[in-house]
């Protein structure tokens, strides 16, 4: 079962249907930091499906809920992946400019947004903070301890209809080559890519190189699977050679809502998840 409900609606409704057997993938937040419930990026993070194991016995449920990310964290967590693997990046300050769907229907009202940015979008930087540490901690007996990236995030709404942009700075405990990092970039590939799942982009970061690029118009619908590639550019040294900035666009209804439920769902049927 795939919900998209309302974050209250489906903290009751999606615990039923798991109750009554039924494998639930939400895009809601309700179960989102639940110890025993995982917050997926099949790139980043396959391995936390073991929750599952722990989730049903936990609770007694024949169904289990597994949730996917604020769709901000999920073009960030993306980028931070290879960043912290490679470099291994220890702090990182970001600027969002989010776009409308976000806010779902009907959203920001039109003489609220016309001609204006919004700098504050109530609950959104603790999300983005907090699960972007669950999805890049690591999984060890039936909990994710998370990871000690620090992070300073700062939430607008701007008026695009659909694709986050975040800039983003990172420092990192040696130099960096912005060069280097734009190849790691590139590179990075998950478990969706090795099995070849139906939803997974050949490239889930696409790097542009032009100064002007990302645009959420242009490259919201980049790669293979479109809507599914996050797209990076403007990757140069910060303060120093020990630090980075970036821009990143992610699309955040299909990478960052039902794009990433499907890739999961996907996911879990090949890993037998799916099997009762
Ligand atoms: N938009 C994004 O970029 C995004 C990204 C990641 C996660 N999310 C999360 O995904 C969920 C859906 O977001 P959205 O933007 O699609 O919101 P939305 O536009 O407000 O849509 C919510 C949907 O839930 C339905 N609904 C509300 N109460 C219900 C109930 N009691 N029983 C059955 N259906 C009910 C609504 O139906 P009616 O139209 O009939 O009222 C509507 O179709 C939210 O939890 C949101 O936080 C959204």
């Amino acid at each position: 079962v795939f919900s998209a409900l309302p974050s209250e609606v489906a903290a009751d409704v999606e615990a039923k249907f798991a109750e009554a057997g039924f494998t639930v993938v939400s895009e809601a937040s309700a179960h989102r930091m639940d110890a025993d419930v995982p917050l997926m990026i099949p790139e980043i993070n396959p391995g936390h499906l073991k929750l599952l194991e722990t989730q049903k016995k936990k609770r007694g449920w024949k169904g289990a809920i597994a949730t996917t990310p604020n769709c901000t964290a999920t073009g960030l967590s993306m980028v931070l992946k290879p960043l912290i693997d490679d470099f291994g990046a220890r702090k990182a300050i970001v600027t969002t400019m989010q776009a409308l769907s976000g806010a779902g229907f009907p959203g920001v009202p039109s003489l609220s947004i016309q001609e204006n940015v919004i700098p504050y979008i109530k609950n959104e930087e603790e999300k983005v903070a907090t699960e972007a540490k669950k999805i890049l901690g690591a999984y060890a007996n039936g909990t994710i301890r998370p990871s000690p990236l620090t992070m300073g995030i700062s939430c607008n709404r701007v008026a695009v209809i659909d694709g986050h942009t975040e800039t983003l700075y990172a420092e990192f405990p040696g130099e960096i080559d912005p060069k280097v990092a734009e190849r790691s970039l590139a590179r990075f590939r998950g478990a969706p890519q090795r099995l070849r799942l139906p939803t997974a982009p050949e490239q889930p970061i696409i790097i542009r190189s032009e100064n002007d690029r990302p645009q959420p118009r242009l490259d919201r619908m980049a790669g293979s699977v479109p809507g599914m590639s996050v797209v990076v550019g403007r990757v140069r040294n910060g303060m120093d050679e020990r630090s980075l900035m970036l821009t990143l666009l992610s699309h955040n209804t299909i990478r960052g809502a039902a794009g990433t439920a499907i890739l999961t769902a996907e996911l879990m049927e090949r890993e037998g998840y799916l099997e009762n």
